[in-house]
Order: structure tokens, then C-alpha cells, then sequence
């Protein structure tokens, strides 16, 4: 019997097993020996949207939802959000360590090196509809990058899975930014990779031709800073079907595409959308209360609020608010704002949040501040999908190296009707 353990009574039975106990968790395979008889299959445990389990081991970032804790790698998120630039926290997730000054020269040139999309890339964009919603036109493109790098399926070779990382990492911001010419019907802007990874973005998205784009520092800076935000969270929802379609040694382009699809849900990366949408439904302060009656009448949800870790303020959110401030400096006050303040105001007042624990989520200042730099609303799932390839990309990673690794392959309860003969057409119930 090992230190730590749990007794389970079988009361079925009346057999008594002790079951080990290893950093807070009982292995749920262990609840199999704990059967009624030797036709049973074993017990298992039912977790529907696995609330309470831990599916993998994991060193990459910590969250402590009660005390509104994050950090990759062991590094407080303030600290990385105050010191460092993207592409160093992107290093740091996916080696361990932040990099050397040499480490991220090296780096940094790695990664722009692989910006460049293949012009045939390009021509399967353009099919894509004016109208076409950007997430959809990039985690089709992610995933079509699969058919222009068939070496990628090599996965079990690490220097193969290095060079996707690099490409995907280099290439998503490029695709993300053709998403966004194509839906306006401009020429697409290649690479410059003279740029910061997100003042090359900028210059992407927005010039118009200028021979010498000026990139604006300040947004260079906050949209940087958005990005460290938003680089890893865990086992997250896009994470977990990250680390689920790899398990089953799909290529990583193909994996980041299902991570990116799931990101883009509403209740996941697509809340950004709807808080935008939301604001500009309330429209002014002063109809924010009769809002409010709604969400706790449960005809809508406040967007951007709650998380299904974080039952208190997500540290996320407290840097954004933060950053808010110099990007309107620079851009003009966002109205939306006015209605945003005073939505968190009510809410963090009120009973029916507070008992709930529900507090503002990343999401919930991010788009106001997105929209402030110009960016269009469909385009903010595709800004947290940029910055979130490397967290993908970096729990991948820890999965391949991970010697408890299996194909992910959950168990059921089945529900449904006993054995049955199948009746002919005509008796059939309508
Ligand atoms: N507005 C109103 N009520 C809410 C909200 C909300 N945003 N979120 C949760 N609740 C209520 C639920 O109705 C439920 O009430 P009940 O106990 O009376 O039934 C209670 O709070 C608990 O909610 P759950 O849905 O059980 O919480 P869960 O952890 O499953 O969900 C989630 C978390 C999906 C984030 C949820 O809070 C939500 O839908 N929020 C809005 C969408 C959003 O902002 N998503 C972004 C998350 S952050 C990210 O993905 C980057």
C-alpha cells in the first residue's frame, strides 16, 4: 500500500481496495480491478467535458483559478507581460527556458525565416468567398499547408517536428493577414522581415502601399503584449483537441487546424466576437441594467464573463484593462468602453455573479481594444489564434516526448436500446 492513498468499500460486494494517491490524483485505471464479478468490465469514473480529470501530466503553465495565478513555465504572467517580447514567451513554452540573447537572435531568424506562404497557398485562398469568415478561411488554410509539407507526417522525428513548429509559428501570422486583404479584396502584402513578428503583421494587415509603412510602436507593443496573454492557458478546450488529433500522430498542421476550429467557438476563442457584438447590441450605459436583468433571467449570457477555471479575476484580463490606456491614447477613446466598465461594475455588485463567481474573462477587453486598433470583430478569433499556435505547438511537443503518451480514446456510458431485429420498411414506427 503506498503513502498516500484512498480505501474504496465496494458496497455491491463488500470488498475494500486501496487505491494510490499521486500528486492529487487517483489513476482512473486503477477503478477497473473493482468489479462485481469476473465478467465485469470494472468500474469506471463519468466525467462528461472531463471537469475533474487530469488528462495528461503537463510542465508548461500553471493556473491557479482560485487565486487568480498564471504562469508559463513557472514565470508569473505579469512579469512575462511586463519584461518580454512575444517571440521570447513562444521559446520559452516550447523549450523550458526563456532564451539567450544568442537563443533568441538565432530564433527570432528562424522564425521569419519561414514567414513566406507558397504562392499556390495563395491561389487556394483566393477561391475562398469575399464574405467567407476568416477563422474558417484560416483553419482551412492551416490545415491545406498539410498537403505542401507531406514530410510533416514524420512525427515521431523530433527535427521534423522543429521545423513545422517553426513554419506554423512563422506562417500563421501571413495566412491571418490574407485572410483579411482577401475579404476586402486587396493584394495580399508579403512578409517583411525587417519587422517584429507583430509590427510585421500590422504592416501585413494595413499598408496601403506606402514605401516606407510606418509601424506605430505603441500598438506594436500592446498587440505584443496581447499575444504573450493569450500564448498558452492549459488544457484548455482548442488545447485538449490539440493534443487529442496528435495523439493520433496526425501531422501538426492538421492537428493545429482542429486546435484553431475549436478555438473558434463561441464559448472558447470566439467570445472576443461576441463581447464586441454584445456592446454594440446594448448600445449605451444606460441600458446596461435592463441587460443584466436579462443575463440573470438566462435569456443571454454576459459574454466575457466566467471561466471554467478561474472563479476569481483572470490576471489576464487585469493587464489588458492596463494596456487599454495607451492604446487609446493613441487611437481615440473606443465608446464601447463606457458600457464595458459599467457592465463589470453591476456585475461584480451583484448576487447573482458573485455567488456564481463569475469575474471578466480575457475576452472581455481584448476586442475593444482589437477593434480600437482598426481590426475588424471577425477578425478576433484569428488574433487569438496567432499568438495561441505556439502553446499548441508546445504541448504537442510535451505529448510526443511523453512516455505515458497514448491515442486519446475516451470510454462511454451507453444509453441507448437493448438488442433489437430490424423491422421491414412498412411496419416501421413514422
Ligand atoms: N453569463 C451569465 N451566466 C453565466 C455565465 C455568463 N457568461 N457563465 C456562467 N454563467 C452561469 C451559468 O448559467 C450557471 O448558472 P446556474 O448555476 O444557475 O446554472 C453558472 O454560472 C455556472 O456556469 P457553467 O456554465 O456551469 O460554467 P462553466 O465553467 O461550464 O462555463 C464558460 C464556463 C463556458 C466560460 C461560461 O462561463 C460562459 O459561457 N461564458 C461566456 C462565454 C465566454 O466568455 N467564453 C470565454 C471563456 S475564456 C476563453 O475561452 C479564452
Amino acid at each position: 500500500m503506498s503513502i498516500e492513498s484512498l480505501t474504496v468499500n465496494d458496497n455491491r460486494t463488500g470488498k475494500q481496495y486501496d487505491l494510490p494517491i499521486r500528486n492529487g490524483c487517483i489513476n482512473a485505471a486503477d477503478l477497473r480491478q473493482i468489479k462485481v464479478d469476473t465478467d465485469d468490465f470494472g468500474l469506471m469514473s463519468y466525467d462528461p467535458a472531463y471537469l475533474n480529470t487530469a488528462s495528461c501530466t503537463s510542465r508548461i503553465t500553471l493556473i491557479d483559478g482560485d487565486r487568480g495565478i498564471l504562469r508559463y513555465r513557472g514565470y508569473p504572467i505579469e512579469q512575462l507581460a511586463e519584461s518580454c517580447s512575444y517571440l521570447e514567451v513562444a521559446f520559452l513554452l516550447l523549450n523550458g527556458e526563456l532564451p539567450t540573447p544568442g537563443e533568441l537572435e538565432s530564433w527570432t531568424r528562424e522564425v521569419t525565416h519561414h514567414t513566406m506562404l507558397h504562392e499556390n497557398t495563395k491561389k487556394l485562398m483566393e477561391g475562398f468567398h469575399y464574405d467567407a469568415h476568416p477563422m474558417g478561411m484560416l483553419v482551412s488554410t492551416i490545415a491545406a499547408l498539410s498537403t505542401f509539407r507531406p514530410e510533416a507526417k514524420d512525427v515521431e522525428e523530433p527535427e521534423v517536428r522543429r521545423l513545422q513548429t517553426l513554419r506554423l509559428i512563422g506562417k500563421v501570422p501571413t495566412i491571418a493577414a490574407y485572410t483579411y486583404r482577401h475579404s476586402l479584396g486587396l493584394p495580399y502584402v508579403y512578409p517583411d522581415n525587417e519587422l517584429s513578428y507583430t509590427g510585421n503583421l500590422l504592416k501585413m494587415m494595413f499598408s496601403m502601399g506606402e514605401r516606407n509603412y510606418k509601424v506605430n510602436s505603441v500598438l506594436e507593443r500592446a498587440l505584443d503584449v496581447l499575444f504573450i496573454l493569450h500564448a498558452d492557458h492549459e488544457q484548455n478546450c482548442s488545447t485538449s483537441a490539440m493534443r487529442v488529433v496528435g495523439s493520433s500522430h496526425a501531422d501538426p498542421y492538421v492537428s493545429v487546424a482542429a486546435a484553431a476550429a475549436a478555438l473558434y467557438g463561441p464559448l472558447h476563442g470566439g467570445a472576443n466576437e461576441q463581447v464586441l457584438r454584445m456592446l454594440n447590441e446594448i448600445g449605451s450605459k444606460e441600458n446596461v441594467p435592463e441587460f443584466i436583468r436579462r443575463v440573470k433571467d438566462k435569456e443571454v449570457l454576459l459574454m466575457g464573463f466566467g471561466h471554467r477555471v478561474y472563479k476569481n479575476y483572470d490576471p489576464r484580463a487585469r493587464i489588458i484593462k492596463k494596456i487599454a490606456d495607451s492604446v487609446f491614447e493613441v487611437t481615440g477613446r473606443n465608446p464601447l468602453l463606457d458600457i464595458a466598465l459599467e457592465l463589470e461594475r453591476i456585475a461584480l455588485e451583484d448576487e447573482y455573479f458573485v455567488s456564481r463567481k463569475l469575474y471578466p474573462n480575457v475576452d472581455f477587453y481584448s476586442g475593444i481594444i482589437y477593434q480600437a486598433m482598426g481590426f475588424p470583430v471577425d477578425m478576433f478569433p484569428v488574433l487569438f489564434a496567432i499568438p495561441r499556435t505556439s502553446g499548441w505547438l508546445a504541448q504537442w511537443e510535451e505529448m510526443m516526448q511523453d512516455p505515458e503518451r497514448k491515442i486519446a480514446r475516451p470510454r462511454q456510458v451507453y444509453g441507448g436500446s437493448d438488442v433489437r431485429d430490424v423491422p421491414p420498411p412498412l411496419r416501421r414506427a413514422a
